[in-house]
């Protein structure tokens, strides 16, 4: 496996890494502080340059090795700046590395699915510190380019390890069985993989759609715990000009093959707890919630749990007939529905971070929070208020 070495010299102005054995934590090659405020200034250099830095970045990885180019979306534009600045923002917030291990380790396992191999590696740190130098001018040091080849190499080598270790394959392939517009912006589908696909219920998957957006991959939460047959249910909103979501509404049919990939996320059941639940859900959030679900009626027989399923519409509301069924059958469930824009829905009015508030005490709860980030933020803020302590809440943000 590729391990990449400190750069030794500055020379020419191309960067190379010597394949010497890399230290592992960053403490043994700096102070942290020195380590962390050498990345934050030498950043600060280029900052207000991003763009201009973003396309020396692919253009000097395409001119150098043109097969890259083929790992990344077609649209690029809209895409520029995705891996860079994701690079930029994981190097500057390795203070502690050991505490984003897993993360780094799973983001390993995950690229690939970008078919990154472990010499593309160099190549990438290689172009982010020529790209850096480039527009820093005079003032880059031979010192910043230390600090970026060593954080880097952190980042990369944990990344390695995680793709290493992982022994499941990089993607699945799987075939839609059944596909429902279920409103003008919604709609639920089944993916059957072609081999089992192992994933916790509450967890998330990437998925890409190679027929309509190939390379653009986005994650979704199954809907449902995992079945005998495998089958995946996906709740998928289409969101304003979004490339993925409005072609796997919009455009996928039944039968079309899709590419599914490292299950992820930790908003699972402890079923040691003992605890009465409440699960918070807006729009399609409410996918993984209703796997949580699903999960608890196959064990569940002590715990109150309350639903808190919220949308802008009732016609949003796009899964309230199955979700009725379910309380129907179970009588420790309980489900509270609320509308935010319109007047006339009988349920409850407003937004479910508010209406949740409404209820309660929940103070000794299990909370699980799922939706747009609004929504999600909304509610973990009036949960704040209502003093329930932040190790009850599990939640998964749809957006930053
Ligand atoms: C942990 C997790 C789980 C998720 N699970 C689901 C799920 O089960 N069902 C589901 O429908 N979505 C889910 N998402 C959101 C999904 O991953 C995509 O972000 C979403 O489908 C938009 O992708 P896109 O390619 O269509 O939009 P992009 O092309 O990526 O974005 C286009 C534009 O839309 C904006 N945008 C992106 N997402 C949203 C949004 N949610 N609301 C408003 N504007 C947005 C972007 O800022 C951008 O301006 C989940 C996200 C995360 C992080
Ligand atoms: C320190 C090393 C790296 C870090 C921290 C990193 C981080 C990331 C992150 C967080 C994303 C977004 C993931 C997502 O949206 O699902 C991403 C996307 C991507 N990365 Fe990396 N990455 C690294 C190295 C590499 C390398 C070496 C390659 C190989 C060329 C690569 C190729 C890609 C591709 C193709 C994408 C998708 C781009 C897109 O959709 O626009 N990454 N990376």
């Amino acid at each position: 496996m590729a391990q990449f070495g400190k750069r030794r010299a500055v020379e020419g102005g191309e960067s190379h890494f010597s394949c010497v054995v890399f230290p592992t934590a960053l403490t043994t090659l700096n102070g942290m502080g020195d380590l962390a405020s050498l990345l934050k200034e030498s950043w600060s250099l280029v900052e207000e340059h991003q763009d201009k830095v973003a396309g020396y970045f692919y253009a000097r990885i395409f001119l150098k090795y043109p097969d890259l180019r083929d790992l990344f979306p077609v649209q690029m534009d809209v895409q520029r700046s995705r891996l860079l600045g994701a690079i930029v923002t994981a190097v500057q917030t390795l203070e502690d590395p050991e505490r984003f291990d897993e993360y780094l380790r799973a983001l390993g396992r995950d690229h690939r699915k970008f078919h990154v191999e472990p010499e593309h590696y160099e190549v990438v740190g290689g172009a982010l510190i020529e790209s850096m130098r480039a527009f820093a001018g005079e003032e880059w040091s031979i010192e910043y380019d230390q600090a970026w080849a060593d954080a880097y190499a952190v980042i990369a080598s944990k990344m390695l390890a995680g793709a290493d270790a992982d022994p499941n394959p990089p993607y699945w392939y799987g075939e839609v069985v059944a596909h429902e517009r279920r409103s003008r912006d919604i709609a639920v589908f089944t993916v059957l993989p072609l081999q089992t696909l192992e994933y916790r219920a509450g967890q998330y998957l990437s998925l890409e759609c190679p027929r309509y957006q190939p390379r653009l991959w986005r994650v979704y939460s199954p809907a449902n715990a995992p079945r005998r047959d495998n089958t995946l249910d996906f709740h998928v909103r289409a969101v304003g000009a979004g490339w993925v979501s409005s072609a796997l509404v919009r455009r996928m049919q039944v039968g079309d093959m899709v590419k599914l990939a490292a299950p992820m996320g930790s908003m699972t059941l402890d079923r040691r707890s003992t605890r009465d639940a409440v699960f918070v859900a807006g729009g399609t959030g409410l996918a993984p919630i209703k796997s949580l679900l699903e999960e608890l009626t196959r064990y569940n027989r002590t715990r109150w749990v309350h639903v808190f399923f919220g949308a802008q519409t009732r016609e949003d509301l796009y899964d309230l007939a199955d979700l009725n069924r379910l309380a129907a059958r179970y009588p420790w469930l309980s489900v509270v529905t609320a509308c935010s824009d319109d007047p006339t829905f009988p349920g409850e009015q407003g937004y479910i971070s508010d209406v949740v508030a409404k209820y309660g005490p929940w103070k000794e709860h299990d909370f699980f929070v799922s939706g747009s980030g609004r929504m999600v933020k909304a509610t973990l803020k009036r949960l704040a208020e209502l003093q329930v302590p932040s190790v009850r809440i599990k939640y998964d943000s749809f957006t930053d």
